[in-house]
């Protein structure tokens, strides 16, 4: 059996987001959040179903963070719900909130766990999207004015921040397709959105650089790789814009200070409006670039839409797809770490997402015996080590998730935990998956095997 040992400062953790775990959504006077408003309508989501209760982590937080102990997770990552800081976006903060996630900190922190916050997983508060939401450039004063809030409360013991988790999602799955919360369908909406996340972004770390912190910030990043079907020009010029959609218009103007030049050509009077000096707020250094890696694709030219190109998951022989509809590709994973180390500097990265749902079914008492998700798991951190040893400035690995949990339109269908989530039981009664007992003896040996 080969063994593959990681370095010994390597981080291993495990990952949720607020809205996905937390419930409560309407207690100790938490806002409403845009994915509040979303799952409350009919027919947004699978089953109907809704974070209302989710994991109700919210009251179950030390339970919670003995079971991460037991993992022996070196780090956890979660986010920040801003309608429980902030109820209407700015102004009166509600002390209730912060205490939660003040409570979370220490909790962590004496279990022997680093903390791992990202600001925004999403849940953007309604009243906020009430005056325009991501496409009103006075998002970017109104993100940075909840970052000061919680950076004033708990930057003095957060090892690790990150401003945004995918903000590709945020922008045009949000504000492009509709296929999420708030569920707008525009693209010149979404092309501004993006401009001002970004943006947003480069405020804050420029504000928590001011503030002095020792920590390290970054941001959260949904990467692939993209392939054309053929060596057409069609087909190679159709994935070079996929690729500028979605990893582009991020990674580029963050570590290079422009956007993507073949993009806002192909989309014209939809480019997002630019002030002097934007793209010097976007481009501030970051402290490590967090990389959520899923899925790549093979794209070819076709004649409709807005980009006029279509995509397949590209899968590596021998592996399938998940349930989600995602390719299983861990070449591609190692491709991108090398794409990411060649031609963006080298930055330091975390994987701060990686996981699958492949639907393996519990037994009559709740256990998980997850082979599928440990062959999943043990393919993508080899592929990561594999990136490691050409020279990629890998530093941890949280995956994606801790927990089974609310995923997005997918409800409650999606099970990518570790943990067993009893949804129907009204304790939402946790159990360890095989997996779970996998992981922890790779993070214990520090090495994965085979
Ligand atoms: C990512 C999200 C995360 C989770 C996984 C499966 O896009 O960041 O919240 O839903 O997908």
């Amino acid at each position: 059996m080969t063994q593959y040992p990681f370095p010994e400062d390597f981080i291993w953790g495990a990952a949720t987001a607020a809205y996905q775990i937390e419930g409560a959504w309407d207690e100790d006077g938490k806002g409403e959040s845009v994915w509040d408003r979303f799952t409350h309508q009919p027919f947004r989501i699978l089953n109907g179903d809704t974070g209302d209760v989710a994991c109700d982590h919210y009251h179950h937080m030390p339970e919670d963070v003995a079971l991460m102990k037991e993992l022996g997770i070196q780090s956890y990552r979660f986010s920040i719900g801003w309608p429980r800081i902030l109820p209407q976006g700015i102004g009166t903060t509600e002390p209730r909130g912060l205490d939660f996630y003040d409570r979370l900190v220490d909790e962590l922190l004496n279990a022997g766990i680093l903390p791992n916050a990202t600001l925004n997983h999403w849940d953007l508060p309604q009243a906020l999207q009430d005056k325009g939401g991501w496409a009103n450039r006075d998002s970017v004063s109104w993100f940075t004015e909840y970052a000061a809030v919680v950076f004033e409360k708990l930057a003095d013991r957060v090892a690790f921040w990150a401003t945004h988790n995918e903000p590709y999602v945020v922008a045009f799955m949000g504000y492009g397709d509709g296929t999420f919360a708030p569920g707008i369908a525009s693209y010149p909406q979404a092309f501004q959105a993006a401009h001002h996340l970004n943006l947003s972004h480069g405020k804050t770390v420029e504000l928590y650089r001011q503030m002095g912190y020792e920590g390290q910030i970054g941001i959260v990043l949904n990467l692939g790789t993209f392939h054309p079907k053929t060596s057409s020009p069609a087909d190679v010029s159709a994935a070079e814009r996929l690729e500028s959609l979605i990893n582009g218009m991020f990674l580029d103007p963050i570590l290079k200070g422009h956007y993507p030049g073949n993009l806002m050509h192909w989309i014209g009077d939809m480019a997002p409006e630019i002030h002097d000096g934007d793209m010097d707020i976007i481009q501030q250094p970051i402290d490590f670039l967090g990389v959520n890696y899923y899925f790549s694709q093979t794209v070819s030219f076709q004649p409709h839409g807005l980009l006029k190109l279509t995509s397949k998951p590209k899968i590596d022989p021998g592996w399938g797809m998940t349930l989600k509809g995602w390719g299983i590709c861990p070449s591609q994973f190692t491709e991108l770490l090398l794409h990411l180390r060649q031609d963006y500097g080298n930055p330091a990265m975390f994987i701060t997402e990686n996981g699958t749902a492949l639907g393996e079914p519990a037994d009559a008492n709740n256990f998980v015996n997850d082979q599928g998700r440990i062959n999943y798991l043990r393919a993508h951190f080899r592929a990561a080590h594999q990136a490691m040893a050409q020279g990629a400035d890998l530093r941890g690995y949280y995956v994606w998730s801790l927990m089974d949990n609310f995923e997005w339109a997918e409800g409650f269908d999606l099970r990518f935990g570790l943990i067993h989530v009893d949804f129907d039981a009204p304790d939402r009664k946790r159990t360890p998956k095989a997996s779970f007992d996998w992981y922890r003896q790779v993070i214990e040996d520090n090495t994965v095997y085979g």
